[in-house]
């Protein structure tokens, strides 16, 4: 630094009109070394603003209320052996066979590994049944709504409208046989429709009914049964005073890749389904919509086979895209974007892209919705490294802000049973944002630019009391 004033100070003194304005040698290092200390004192600045944040994170993840939430559970599941082993005839025919990875056990009904992830009703989560469980998630387990049916909301989000202050989840019905269209199709159930539930507490939900349902006749329809409708998210237009619905439309092959739109006067419908298209020309995928706090509202897809993103800002009324539209973390393959927003920060959730099989989630952060975006690595903690690596046997759909607790949001996963998709399951945990990341790329004078985001494996775990009004 003092080396740097020292050349500064040279190439101003030179400067011809510097030496007629100043006159004198003495003034001229008076204003260098001045610039010095401006500069040093931005500096600091910047390293106690910087702290501060710090502080304010810390302090806000640290709070009594969430620190039960942050507790690093471990997980020391017994798998047991892989299945199968080879007579000495194929032995010999094909050599040994790879043994079975547990995502590929995951996947197999038949196996153990799979009863482990998918619990079956005698331990479901039920609000009917009061006592010592009572608003506590168990992440995997069957989960039923207030009339002892397993809630039918996959793929989902959830709406929170200000008018009746209840909590509307939005899911796909997958309630329906699971089968492939094709030999090499992926596993489906036919389009039943987007079902609703209500809740005022976000534990006990109450079965609002299908709000937008299939269509059986038209074949020509998006809706009808035998297309895909993955993803629904709703917004409420402060304008219009109508409930928006947007959502992935396609067909059995995944080739038509369009969103789709519907709306309804009331959170819990009937929507009014109302067109389909390509977004800025391009395909769409799994998708979500993000409304900010100036109400201004956002599309963002994946894009160009699934391997960037695309995110643009809605017409005013949220029933169309605008021209604009932004490529964002371009050639990482990322799908299952959940976003959400804190302290003036955009970040994002995503998963790889391995059809219904799990993968290792990422965070990432933005200081502009429209990017560019930084990836931060894996928010996964906990557990341990194969819960971890596929981001607890789930893949990101929603996450929910909890208004009374800065920092602390529910992450709403999906767990997938491909070979009985109406039984896939709901993960909840908590996230929070605090804390240094663990792979930044941006520094601002020294610091990373983002927090860390966190989820919390818990096997049992429940919001902490009065979290509405914290
Ligand atoms: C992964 C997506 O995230 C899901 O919504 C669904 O489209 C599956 N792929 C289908 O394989």
């Amino acid at each position: 630094m003092v080396e740097t004033a020292r050349s500064l100070t040279v190439a101003v003194n030179s400067h011809p009109v510097v030496r007629v304005l100043l006159g004198s040698r003495c003034s001229v290092s008076l204003i260098v070394w001045s610039l010095v200390g401006c500069i040093l004192m931005i500096h600091f600045y910047s390293l106690i603003h910087q702290k501060d944040r710090e502080k304010i994170h810390i302090g806000s993840s640290h709070l009594s209320v969430t620190r039960e939430l942050e507790e690093v559970e471990e997980e020391n599941l017994y798998f047991p052996p892989p299945r199968g082993k080879r007579s000495p005839h194929a032995l010999k025919r094909r050599g040994p066979r790879k043994p079975p990875s547990v995502v590929d056990e995951f996947l197999d009904e038949s196996s153990e590994v799979h009863a482990l992830f998918f619990p079956h009703r005698k331990s479901a989560v039920n609000p009917n049944k009061k006592g010592n469980d009572s608003m506590y998630y168990y992440p995997g387990r069957l989960w039923l709504d207030t009339e002892g049916n397993p809630i039918q909301a996959h793929g989902g989000g959830i709406l929170f409208d200000e008018r009746t202050e209840t909590y509307y989840w939005y899911g796909e019905n997958k309630d329906g046989p699971t089968y492939q269209a094709h030999r090499k199709g992926a596993a489906r159930v036919d389009i039943i429709g987007v079902s609703c539930y209500s809740s005022k507490d976000l534990w006990e939900w109450t079965n609002e009914g299908v709000v937008l349902s299939g269509e059986e006749t038209n074949a020509s329809h998006d809706l009808h049964v035998s297309n895909v409708l993955e993803r629904p998210k709703v917004i409420y237009n402060d304008v219009s005073g109508r409930y928006v619905m947007w959502m992935h439309i396609d067909d059995a092959n995944y080739t038509k890749a369009s969103v789709g739109v519907a709306v309804s006067d009331s959170p819990t419908g009937p929507f009014t389904y109302l067109y389909s298209f390509r977004p800025h020309g391009f395909d769409s995928r799994d998708m979500t919509i993000f409304k900010d706090d100036d109400g201004k509202a956002y599309l963002i897809y994946s894009s160009e086979d699934n391997s960037e993103l695309h995110v643009g800002p809605l017409t005013d009324d949220y029933l169309n895209v605008t021209s604009v539209m932004r490529r964002i973390l371009v050639a990482q393959h990322r799908e299952a974007p959940a976003l959400f927003k804190y302290q003036g920060t955009y970040y994002m959730i995503t998963s790889g892209c391995t059809g219904w099989a799990p993968n290792r989630a990422l965070a990432h952060a933005a200081e502009s919705i429209m990017g560019p975006w930084e990836t931060m690595g894996n928010p996964c903690i906990g557990g341990n490294k194969i819960f971890r690596s596929t981001t607890f046997f789930a893949q990101s759909t929603f996450v929910v802000p909890l208004l009374g607790l800065p920092g602390s949001f529910i992450f709403m996963a999906d767990r997938w049973n491909p070979s009985e998709l109406r039984d896939s399951r709901y993960m909840w945990l908590p996230l929070t944002v605090g804390g240094m990341a663990d792979e930044p790329l941006e520094y601002n004078f020294g610091f990373p630019l983002w927090s860390r985001v966190s989820i919390y494996w818990h096997r049992r775990w429940r919001l902490p009391e009065g979290w509405r009004t914290a």
